[in-house]
């Protein structure tokens, strides 16, 4: 079969952020990947995506509006035809930067808010007030005629709050909320005891968004799609490895999937030292899961093969310790019992406390850290975030 070229480029500009979501799809040990791509860098990678066919450019963070280079990179990705579309949290967004990035030709905004409920946002952002920073960006990318998407990732701390979640977007005059329930890879996962919701949570919270889906046709697109625990399938994880995203990160790594980094043992090529086009051609981390030839029974004599290549990678390394494994979400799936005992787990909702994303977590939690080992001081790789 024919390799597919990409069509979407996610360039994650930094791992910094201001906020500390306990939910963040930044790699564990983000703290240690600090060296990030300069701006000549960065306009070298959406030119090298571009001849390579990809699409769209998506930027995200940690924190994208902690780059000062933001607007030139938009504005370079625009110049190469690429559509342009800008994750951000909020609390940095002000009229100023927004005019800039509608000058350098940004096609859409997407602002992050963890609740409708000012209180439970902020505790779940990490504890500083952002909640009114995140509703004012909001309104400003608004008033400067972005296209505008509200996203909340969704789980147990917050779920309830649904009907609020929409009707905040609406008033904000959103064109699409996006109602992602959570991925339990990396901090979610460590979180999972915390957010995992009970069934119950789910299907009322489907409930009220198909209710909602209707009654604002045409006004606003709501998307919600159930969490993968709760599915008898898993989802097509990014469509299939290496077939239609690549994700460069903040130091230059070029990853199939942004959450990669968690499957130890993969070794991924740096945008630094080698053409993308190469990378997504040749290098062993795009081909090792791509198509189907891999695949392990039960997913080899499946029917479902070819429509959710089985499963996420991802999660099935972090779960089974073999990223070659089915996707335990599968009700197929040899170790689907993992599933099965979390979901029981999540119906007593007893744990509360939460793991944040911060700078010292990560330098705790993450376990192969070469920054130490070569003996960099901790203090040193804190001061940068
Ligand atoms: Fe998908 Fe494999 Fe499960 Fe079949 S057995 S549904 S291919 S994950
Ligand atoms: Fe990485 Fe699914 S999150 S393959």
């Amino acid at each position: 079969m024919e390799t597919p070229r990409p069509y979407s480029l996610l360039c994650e500009l930094t791992y910094r952020c201001p906020l500390q979501c306990p939910y963040c799809s930044n790699p564990i040990n983000f703290a240690r990947h600090t060296d990030e791509l300069t701006t000549a860098e960065w306009e070298r990678v959406l030119a090298e995506a571009a001849a390579l066919g990809v699409v769209q450019a998506h930027f995200s963070g940690g924190e994208p509006l902690l780059r000062a280079d933001l607007p030139q990179i938009v504005r370079r990705a625009r110049d190469l035809g690429l559509y342009t579309n800008l994750s951000t949290g909020g609390t940095l967004f002000d009229e100023k930067i927004g005019t800039r990035l509608r000058e350098a030709g940004l096609d859409s905004l997407q602002v992050s808010i963890q609740d409708a409920c000012a209180e439970n946002s902020d505790r779940l952002a990490g504890g500083a007030p952002s909640f009114d920073k995140k509703k004012r960006a909001a309104e400003i990318a608004k008033h400067l005629g972005f296209s505008l998407t509200i996203n909340v990732v969704l789980h147990r701390q917050n779920l309830d709050n649904i009907e609020a979640i929409i009707s905040m977007a609406e008033k904000l005059g959103a064109e699409r909320l996006e109602l992602a329930n959570s991925q339990y890879n990396g901090w979610a996962l460590k979180n999972r005891a915390a957010l995992l919701p009970s069934r119950a949570q789910v299907e009322n919270a489907a409930r009220v968004a198909d209710a909602a889906r209707q009654r604002l046709a045409g006004r606003m697109e709501i998307l919600y799609v159930l969490p993968d625990y709760f599915e008898q399938f898993p989802k097509p994880c990014l469509n299939g490895w290496g077939r239609v995203f690549m994700t460069v990160a903040a130091d230059g790594s070029v990853l199939p999937c942004q959450t990669a980094r968690e499957i130890r043992g993969l070794q991924f090529e740096n945008a630094r030292g080698n053409s993308l086009e190469k990378i997504w051609f040749e290098s062993e981390a795009f081909q090792k899961f791509r198509g189907t030839d891999w695949l392990p029974e039960p997913c080899q004599s499946c029917p479902r093969k070819e429509i959710d290549f089985g499963g996420c990678r991802c999660q099935a390394f972090l779960l089974t310790d073999d990223a070659t494994a089915t996707d335990p979400v599968c009700s197929l799936a040899p170790k689907h019992h993992l599933i099965a005992e979390a979901l029981v787990a999540a119906e007593s909702g007893a744990e509360t406390d939460l793991i944040y994303r911060t700078a010292v977590e990560s330098l705790r939690i993450g376990k192969n850290l070469p920054a130490l080992q070569r003996g960099i001081e901790p203090a040193k790789i804190l001061n940068q975030y």
